[in-house]
Order: C-alpha cells, then structure tokens, then sequence
C-alpha cells in the first residue's frame, strides 16, 4: 500500500477523513456565499432546487470522487491517465486543476475578510453598531481599501501555505477535529438570536416559502455551481482526498454523512442570516457582502456580543481554512505527482501565484470595482467561470467516465473493496449515467438558447 501511496501518507482514522472531506466542504460556500446567492435568486424556491442538485447530483459524483482517488491513489490527472491511459480524460484532472487554481484566488481574498474581521472583533472596531446600515457601511469602506484587503488576503494565503506544506496528516487532519461540533453550536445560538428579533418570522417565510416563479435556467445553474462548490465536487479536490484513504474505509457512509454535515450548516446559517436581515430592514439580495453586514449587526445586538464575534470569526476562519487547504492540495499534488515537485517547492510557487492571481479580485470591492467586463467584475468573473462553469462540467465529465469508461461495475468492485456491501448500487449507476450527465447538459443548453 504504501509503495503504491507513493509515501504520500495516509488518514489516521476513519473520523478523520470524514472530519478532513467535511471541512473540505464546508467553508465560506457555506457561511458565505450560500445565503448571499439565496438572497439574490428569490429564496425559498432557490434553497428547494440547491437541496435537488445536492442529493439528486452530488452525493453520486462524491462518491464517484472518493471511489476514484481511492482507486488510484493519485491526483486528479494522475487518475484519469491511469485509467484511461493515451486518452484524453486526463484534460478533465487539468480542469480541475484550473479550477482550484481561480477558487482559491477569490476564495483567499473572502478568507481575508474573515481574518480582518477577528482583528477587528479583538480591537472592538467592528461590533457595536448603532445600526445595521452602519455595520454595512463599515464593512464597505473597509473591502474598498486596497492596502488591508491586500494584506489580510495575503496572510490568509499564507496560512493556506503553512499547513499544506506539512501534508495532509500533520495540517489538514487536526485542524478539522474540533471545528465542526463547535461551529454548529455556535450558528444554533446565533439562529436562536436571529429568531427571536421583532420582524424575524418576514425573513423564515423568505428563506423557506418556496416561490416557484423565481424559478429560471439562470436560477438553476446557479443552484447547481452553488452544490457543487459547497460540496468540494466536480475538480478533484474529493478525489485528491480520497487518494488518501485505507482500503477497509466505508466510501458510502463517508459520502452520507459529508453530504448531511455540509447542508446542514449551510440550511442553519441561512436560519441565522434570513431573520436577521427581515427583523433588521436589510436587503437579501445584497450580495457579497451581505453576512459581513448582517452579522455585525447581530453581534451587536447579543450580550457578550464582542466575545461571540471573536469566536465566529475564528471558526469561520478554520472553516475557511479548511477548505482553502483542499483546492491548494489539489493544485499542489499535480505538481509532486506529474512533475516530480518536491512538497516544499510545488506549496510555495503555486500559493504565491494563486495570491498574485487573486489580487484583481480583491480589488473588485474598491479602487478595480468600475473595471467590468460584461457588467460583472474581476472577482464575479472568476467565481462565474469556476464555480457556474468549470466545476459542473468537471462533474459532468466525471459522472461520464464513471458511468460509462471506467464503468459502474469497476467503480462497484472498488467500493465494496472491504467487506462494504452497496445496496444502493442500480440507483447510484442511473443517477452517474443517466441523470447526473443529461440534468448537468440541460442546465447548460437552457441557459445558453434562454
Ligand atoms: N466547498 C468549499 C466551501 O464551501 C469550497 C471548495 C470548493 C473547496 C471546491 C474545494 C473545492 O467553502
């Protein structure tokens, strides 16, 4: 085994790589940007069709992720040629690398918000707003000043740096351990708070009253780029964990509790985030900065509302962390895999062009926010391509080579390797050979010929 692991290391237990994968998902998809993009698509309908793309297309291609990587032990393209070999679908493990290359470039600039957003905690700066326009206002001037946001960003990778460069048991493993018990708790308070606002129910029926005239191509795709982020899916990041994995690990109930423990957070933060901008007279679709804005709000409203800041940003920050760690690996293991990198090497060039990349996007908020291309920015250009485009193509063409070139009886033999039996194996090879290719090609072909 560990010849064929190419000494790359294994997860010490198998709470850990649920705990590793899990963090992986969860992230600022999470916090941030799953109620930021329920606000602007029209709530409660949007969250039904995010939920059908989770169960309905990303719990399969997560497995088919896990199954892969375990398979081969290697990184994205490493497993595509070693399946295929002389083929082409090793351009899909180049995709994903594309891919974890321009998330992580605007994703390192959200994580620096984050990391500003402690400091200011600590110092007092941000918490005890009057109001929350004032708390909105705030976080304006402060995205908009190129020097912070480009020093914030910059620690933020840095520290994305730190921890892949000790490899996945040493970093990645031990910071997911205490995170997510935590991070649960402390959004289950934060929602108790929200809902106890005057005015608070006005945002529930937002959030969970579906209104189906919402319901566009546009609004679809977005849902569906929206599971595929929070799920880590469809450019190899999933893959390139798994390519850690002991062969007695359960594939199917490691896919199973990832998928619950993502959603979960994400349906709990839109709990906390919804009632509070209703009771607070904000505006849902506000966009990128909207948690930014509401939470401060919150905060100010709670006792002890500093102390509980400090703490929400720090476990975001991990979160953040997390899941920045995972698209760096990915980027990363390409690199020490194919072209015989050394780990040092391969972490240090690719953070420091990632941070150099993402830049531009930071600046989006301030000095760069009137440089558009298409009405849309820097920043919502390489979130547009990556997560609307690159990561549902990824997925597509995965569920593909699972379903039909590597085949689903290959792929079954591979998950039953211990002992596992799969029941549900006819409905998860429907799901990869039919649905998931034609639901993903749909999407696409509506939102192209709208
Ligand atoms: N899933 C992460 C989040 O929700 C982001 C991510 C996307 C991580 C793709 C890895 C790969 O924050």
């Amino acid at each position: 085994m560990t010849s064929k692991n190419n000494g790359r290391g294994l997860w010490a237990s198998r709470m850990g790589f649920i705990l590793a994968a899990s963090g992986s998902a969860i992230g600022l998809g999470n916090v941030w940007k799953f109620p930021y993009i329920t606000g602007q698509n029209g709530g409660g309908a949007f969250v039904l069709v995010y939920l059908a793309c989770i169960f309905v297309i990303g719990m399969p291609i997560m497995l088919s992720e896990f199954t892969l990587g375990r398979k081969t032990q290697l990184n994205p393209v490493g497993a595509f040629k070693q399946l295929a070999p002389g083929s082409l679908w090793n351009l899909v493990g180049f995709m994903g690398v594309l891919a974890g290359f321009l998330i992580l470039s605007f994703y390192g600039v959200v994580g620096g918000w984050t990391l500003a957003y402690i400091v200011k905690s600590i110092t007092g700066s941000s918490v005890h707003f009057s109001s929350p326009k004032e708390a909105g206002e705030f976080f304006g001037a402060f995205i908009a000043n190129p020097g912070e946001i480009t020093l914030y960003h910059f620690l933020f990778m840095s520290l994305c740096v730190g921890v892949v460069i000790k490899g996945v048991h040493g970093g990645i493993e031990k910071a997911c351990d205490i995170l997510m018990p935590t991070l649960l708790l402390i959004l289950f308070l934060l929602m108790l708070r929200a809902l106890t606002l005057d005015g608070a129910m006005e945002g529930v029926a937002f959030y969970l009253k579906p209104d189906f005239s919402k319901i566009t191509p546009e609004v679809i795709l977005i849902a569906l780029g929206q599971a595929f982020f929070s799920l880590s899916l469809g450019m190899g990041a999933m893959l390139t964990y798994g390519s850690y994995l002991p062969e007695d690990e359960n594939l199917i109930s490691a896919t199973f509790y990832v998928v619950l423990f993502d959603t979960m957070i994400a349906l709990l933060v839109g709990m906390v985030i919804f009632p509070a901008v209703f009771a607070m007279g904000m505006e849902p679709a506000e966009g990128p900065s909207l948690v930014f804005s509401v939470l401060p709000a919150v905060f100010s409203e709670m006792p002890m509302g500093n102390a509980v800041s400090v703490v929400f940003f720090i476990l975001l920050l991990i979160a953040a962390l997390t899941s920045g760690i995972s698209l760096l690996e990915v980027v990363v293991a390409y690199f020490i895999d194919e072209k015989g990198w050394p780990r040092k090497k391969a972490v240090l060039a690719m953070g420091a062009i990632i941070f150099v990349i993402g830049v531009p996007s930071g600046l989006s908020f301030g000095i760069w926010s009137d440089v558009k291309l298409f009405g849309m920015t820097f920043f919502d250009h390489a979130d547009n391509i990556a997560s609307n485009y690159l990561l549902p193509l990824g997925g597509m063409m995965t569920a593909i080579f699972v379903g039909y070139i590597w085949g689903t009886d290959s792929a079954q033999s591979e998950i039953e390797r211990h002992k596992t039996r799969f029941h549900w194996v006819k409905v998860w090879a429907f799901l990869i050979r039919y649905v998931t290719p034609i639901a993903v090609a749909l999407v696409f072909l509506a939102k192209f010929f709208k």
